[in-house]
């Protein structure tokens, strides 16, 4: 099966190249479960219900959080309200925390398909469980029994360090680990010796114009000064889809990865 990870979505430029080319990279790449980091989709900080519904409207099978996943409220209730949603915040949230940190998903073909987040912590400042302990104890024992045909980790975090830690220490255990969050994509796509397919941050889907996908003139201002009263504001430029494709082949027990980079200024790809 053919899998497509796409990296933070920032503000409507984002979405407007996923709502533009998505349905054209799935079609070129035969991809069969598509997965999005929303955690920035709604004006850089959030989501919201309708802008999740535009997601699965536009073909997207899972999306996934970060430490942005309550920036807008609505989708607190919205979660609670919607058990089966489709939404995957970080498993190590404090306990009791809305939500899902991982779902096991039944494609139409009859394969299981889990999908989890997990959230790192060096220089996070997010009240969070230990993310080694909680996949132990809640995912690879679930992974061992054979629950799942397919299986990715999304490490949300700052430090390629710990994402590197987790994915080599992990390796062999899921089909694909990848890393979200800095907004920066790494050129380290690859499969690691025990077979899982990663990449240290998939980067993100918004205009690279732009300080991690904001404004360039009011971030600079914020560094310069120190001072957070300026409100920062999505880049509006055109959008580089920013992601990962991972193909998987059960019955000859191969794995690829490359990165995709489609639009905007980074733009890598030609239709
Ligand atoms: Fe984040
Ligand atoms: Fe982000």
């Amino acid at each position: 099966m053919n899998f497509l990870m796409i990296g933070d979505v920032v503000g409507r430029t984002g979405r407007n190249a996923l709502k533009s080319h998505l349905s054209e990279i799935k079609r070129k790449f035969e991809i069969d479960f598509t997965i999005v980091n929303a955690e920035n989709s709604a004006a850089g900080f959030g989501i919201t219900p309708k802008i999740y519904e535009e997601f699965i409207s536009m073909g997207v099978d899972a999306v996934t959080l970060g430490n942005h996943s309550w920036d807008k409220n609505e989708i607190i209730d919205y979660m609670e309200l919607n058990p089966n949603h489709s939404i995957i915040r970080p498993l190590n949230f404090l306990n009791n925390s809305p939500g899902r940190g991982y779902k096991i998903f039944d494609h139409s073909n009859g394969k299981k398909i889990l999908v989890c987040q997990i959230h790192t912590k060096l220089f996070i400042n997010l009240p969070l469980n230990d993310p080694f302990q909680c996949l132990d104890t809640e995912i690879i024992s679930l992974l061992e029994a054979g629950k799942a045909d397919y299986s990715f980790l999304e490490v949300h975090g700052e430090a390629t360090s710990e994402k590197n830690g987790i994915g080599q220490h992990y390796d062999g255990k899921f089909t694909g680990i990848y890393g979200t969050h800095t907004h920066i994509p790494t050129a380290d796509a690859r499969v690691l010796a025990k077979g899982t397919a990663f990449q240290t941050d998939i980067g993100m889907t918004g205009d690279y114009e732009s300080i991690i996908g904001m404004k360039k003139e009011s971030a600079i201002k914020r560094m310069r000064t120190g001072m957070n009263s300026n409100r920062l504001e999505p880049a509006d430029g055109e959008a580089t889809i920013s992601g990962i494709i991972i193909k998987r082949d059960i019955e000859n027990s191969s794995t690829t990865i490359q990165s995709i980079l489609i639009g905007g200024i980074l733009n890598r790809e030609v239709f």
